[in-house]
């Protein structure tokens, strides 16, 4: 191993990762000093001090308020007005290729207890599609819709990239142009044990994870997404989650009302369920907008009633953004990208100083993760706009209960069944309003009221029997 690297451990107390040059292969070293090269160890030995060797207090700004937001329904005429322009503004810039997709899947999923990329789960309810076919049948509904290609950004993690990009070439990419997909992994960070040391998962590598999602802005950055995205005069970015199916990938109020605003970073809210639903908050402080992710909001704020009885930290996060491609360029000129540092404690497997590999019971070590939402506070312009649950949100986090993958295909088919109801197709339901059949309607048929409406009167459809079980498209 390099003097200087050597010098460099020794300096920030971390020799550990010496203890097996002796005993490895060439091979072997020579991959772990590729990624201790990768780290700067001053901005590291800082996170240690500050968020690992003692636990960060969560400060929360004291005029902390609720912040404001677009209604869901327009108030006054002039705000209706507001909302059909930006609807239109929204439908060309989507037709003139100035909007294209960005996915976030470079998690773990742990939660789901499912082994391979989240977006690779079965989630169609009738189908079994995955969520990455969800999407990007959408995408290419959207692009049939508005007559033009979309560009769509994948964001993975150096656990899933391989078999992301396989599952995709199996699949032909779902039917789209491969040319139009862009892979990019985003960085990791790696797990620190409780005395402030890094911990290693074999002797030629660190236990390393992934950096959280706020890594997204740079890895765009170092992957040369921003560039591809400047060259094909892409201004606007739909940002939105793997383990959501629901969220409308392109919506033209959503994007219309962000670029009217002149706003760098958008936000979808919806009201919570209660006080402690696992969303983040959106807050203002110092006159900046701000999330409070569900594990850092104090319970007496979270609580908190207003004038009329309702919670006053009413707004949450479905974690659904439009970034301007010009704001992120600004972030990350230099090539860094500071946001804060958030804390999980975590049971890291690791080799101990014999080399035998360790699997612990209870959380051993730190992992430190960036959020996108954190960007918000950085943004000179911000927007908020409410959005209905029912519509956009359907996360499939866990296994059953709430926020699973059943509650998710009940919701894809609830809003199925509201869209064909609208268009006038007869649904039996159940006596607890529920509809009494199981019916997909694929997104490469309809994304929207609007082209339901369309796929019924084509299809004659007037009526769809109780029982059925039926993929529509
Ligand atoms: C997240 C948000 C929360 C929001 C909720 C809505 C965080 C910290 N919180 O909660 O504010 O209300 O979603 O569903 O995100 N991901 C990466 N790389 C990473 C980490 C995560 O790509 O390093 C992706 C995941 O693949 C997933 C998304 O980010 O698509 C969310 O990650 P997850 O850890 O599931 O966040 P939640 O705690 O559910």
């Amino acid at each position: 191993m390099k003097e200087s690297l050597k010098n460099t451990l020794q300096q920030y107390n971390q020799t550990q990762l010496l203890r097996f040059e002796n005993s490895a292969t060439p091979e072997e070293n020579a991959a772990l000093e590729a990624e201790l090269e990768k780290i700067n160890f001053a901005h590291l030995d800082k996170l240690i001090k500050d968020y690992v060797l003692k636990k960060p207090e969560i400060s929360i700004p004291a005029d902390l308020q609720p912040a404001p937001y677009f209604p869901l329904v327009p108030q006054n005429d002039e705000q209706k007005k507001l909302y059909a322009d930006a609807e239109n503004a929204g439908r060309k810039l989507i037709s003139d290729g100035k909007v294209a997709c960005l996915i976030v899947a470079g998690g773990q999923g742990t939660r789901l207890g499912y082994d391979g990329p989240k977006g690779t789960y079965p989630i169609g309810p009738v189908s079994g599609r995955s969520l990455f076919e969800y999407f990007a049948l959408s995408i290419r509904r959207n692009e049939i819709k508005y007559n033009t290609k979309i560009s769509w950004y994948v964001m993975t993690s150096l656990l899933n990239n391989q078999q992301t990009v396989d599952f995709f070439e199996a699949n032909n990419y779902f039917g789209l142009d491969k040319k139009q997909v862009f892979f990019f992994v985003q960085g990791t960070m790696p797990a620190i044990d409780y005395q402030g040391k890094l911990l290693m998962s074999s002797k030629s590598s660190l236990s390393l994870s992934p950096d959280g999602h706020g890594g997204t802005l740079l890895a765009l950055k170092k992957s040369g997404a921003l560039e591809d995205m400047k060259a094909k005069g892409i201004e606007h970015i739909s940002y939105f989650q793997v383990d959501n199916p629901l969220v409308p990938v392109l919506s033209p109020l959503f994007i219309g009302l962000h670029a009217m605003e002149k706003s760098e970073m958008s936000a979808i809210m919806l009201a919570k369920t209660n006080a402690f639903e696992k969303l983040g908050n959106f807050c203002l402080a110092n006159g900046k907008l701000q999330i409070i992710e569900y594990s850092d909001l104090p319970d007496d704020l979270a609580q908190s009633l207003d004038e009329n009885g309702k919670l006053r930290f009413i707004s949450g996060s479905p974690a659904i953004h439009v970034i301007s491609r010009e704001f992120i360029e600004k972030l990350t000129a230099d090539g860094t990208l500071s946001l804060p540092a958030h804390r999980a404690d975590k049971k890291v497997p690791y080799i101990d100083e014999n080399g035998e590999p360790v699997k612990p019971e209870s959380p051993n070590a730190v992992k430190l993760e960036t959020f996108i939402f954190d960007a918000l506070q950085l943004a000179d312009k911000t927007m908020v706009l409410e959005s209905d649950r029912k519509e956009v949100f359907g996360p499939t986090k866990n296994a059953t209960g709430v926020d699973s993958a059943e509650s998710c295909r009940e919701m894809l088919i609830a809003r199925d069944c509201r869209r064909l109801e609208a268009a006038g197709v007869k649904i039996p339901r159940n006596t607890d309003g529920t509809p009494a059949v199981k019916v997909e309607i694929s997104p490469l048929a309809a994304v929207d009221d609007e082209d339901v409406a369309i796929y019924v009167k084509n299809n004659n459809i007037t009526e769809i029997l109780s029982g059925t079980e039926r993929v529509l498209a």
